[in-house]
């Protein structure tokens, strides 16, 4: 039995891996020029897999640059931070544990780490800290890489996904000044630092008055492209032996407005119910699927908005854009024009809607298609 080509639910590479070649490109070439990298979009558009990608490739052309990955997604303290960082940083210096414990002997002045090696020292290998001592010597723990890069001639890029979580950490904002201060220093290290809070993440790095600000190049992530998508559609069905029209391959990302994330899972139930060659039954079929597998999401989504939320929502889905004029607030029972500024924020920081040149997009497209069709009344197909 063949094995879908269409991948989602995890980061991608390879064969499944489309697209992004400027991105690409541009984030390589940052990376390995020593230029500080913060990388945004809203979510799965596909931040990690093209940061992942990016890492491969200079891992294989770059022998003199460690790569250390950490995704903050479930780290939630800055005692955890560390301890990560420390741990991620010995772990990319060699690929020898004897190394990784010569290095806390070299490096580790001030505090000393309590070490951990399992049978698997790849995998089992944990570094802990005493606290008290820990908060004194953050230091010497942001410092690690440029220590072990200078003394070993290499250098490090050092990514951190999710890195908006770090503002959720008690004492965030000390700690961001220290962070700054110290890895602004580094010469041999390269930061890229990621994540789909957007709000937090424009904050964290675009405010004059934010200890990051001007930290490094601000990329922010677009969508991949429609003719990417149908190529990487009708190649992937070719390569396992179906087939779809150019013109069908399209209909996927046109229903997905090519959401890298719901491309994928569009394309996933159609080849799986593709015998030979898809048509628009299959397609249609899926996108069927595709709403109904996300529908209960959404309903609990709805359960927890406020009524005035909902209705700015479905002033958004109407096209309004003048959404505190007196006829929009009272056409749709929005409240007060303090009632829409605030819910207005609330929908983009839960990243439901955003706005550009003043007109509101929803940024879930099955959301919106489930949304138009429970208080519209408007058929899947036809909303295209
Ligand atoms: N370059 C790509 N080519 C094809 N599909 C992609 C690509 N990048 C991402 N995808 C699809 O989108 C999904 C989400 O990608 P990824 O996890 O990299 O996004 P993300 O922006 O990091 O998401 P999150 O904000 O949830 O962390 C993948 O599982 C895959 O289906
Ligand atoms: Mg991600």
């Amino acid at each position: 039995m063949q094995i879908s080509p269409f991948i989602y639910g995890t980061t991608v590479s390879d064969k499944s891996f489309t697209d992004r070649d400027k991105d690409s490109k541009k984030l390589y070439e940052n990376l390995t020029n020593g230029i500080n990298t913060i990388l945004i979009s809203p979510r799965r558009w596909g931040k990690s897999s093209l940061v992942e990608k990016v890492a491969g490739d200079i891992s294989t052309k770059h022998k003199d640059i460690k790569i250390v990955m950490i995704d903050l997604f479930s780290v939630s303290g800055e005692e955890e931070f560390l301890e990560a960082f420390a741990r991620e940083v010995l772990k990319a210096s060699s690929s020898k544990w004897q190394d990784w414990l010569k290095s806390v002997k070299d490096f580790f002045k001030q505090i000393v780490p309590k070490i951990s090696i399992g049978t698997d020292p790849a995998n089992d290998f944990n570094l802990s800290f005493d606290w008290v001592e820990l908060k004194k010597h953050k230091d010497e723990i942001l410092d690690l890489p440029e220590k072990i890069s200078a003394s070993k001639k290499f250098k490090f890029v050092i990514c951190l996904d999710e890195f908006q979580n770090l503002a959720t950490y008690q004492g965030y904002e000390e700690f961001e000044k220290k962070l700054r201060s110290k890895w602004q220093k580094h010469k041999n290290v390269t930061y890229c630092l990621y994540g789909s809070k957007r709000h937090m993440l424009t904050d964290i790095f675009s405010k004059s008055s934010k200890p990051f600000y001007r930290f490094g190049d601000i990329m922010l992530l677009q969508k991949i492209g429609r003719v990417d998508w149908i190529n990487f559609i009708v190649e992937s069905f070719e390569r396992t032996a179906k087939s779809i029209s150019k013109e069908n391959a399209e209909l996927i990302p046109a229903y997905m407005k090519d959401h890298s994330w719901y491309v994928q899972q569009l394309a996933h139930y159609t080849w799986a119910k593709t015998d030979h060659t898809a048509s628009k039954k299959e397609i249609n079929d899926s996108l069927f699927e595709v709403i109904n597998a996300n529908s209960p999401l959404f309903k609990k989504e709805i359960e927890t908005m406020s009524i005035t939320q909902l209705n700015l929502l479905k002033a958004i889905c109407s096209g309004e854009t003048q959404l505190t004029s007196n006829d929009t607030m009272q056409k749709y029972r929005l409240g007060t024009p303090r009632n829409v500024s605030k819910n207005k924020a609330i929908l983009i920081n839960n990243d439901m809607i955003s706005n550009g040149d003043g007109s509101y997009l929803f940024l879930d497209p099955v959301f919106e298609l489930w949304f138009r069709k429970m208080f519209f009344n408007e058929d899947y197909i036809k909303t295209m």
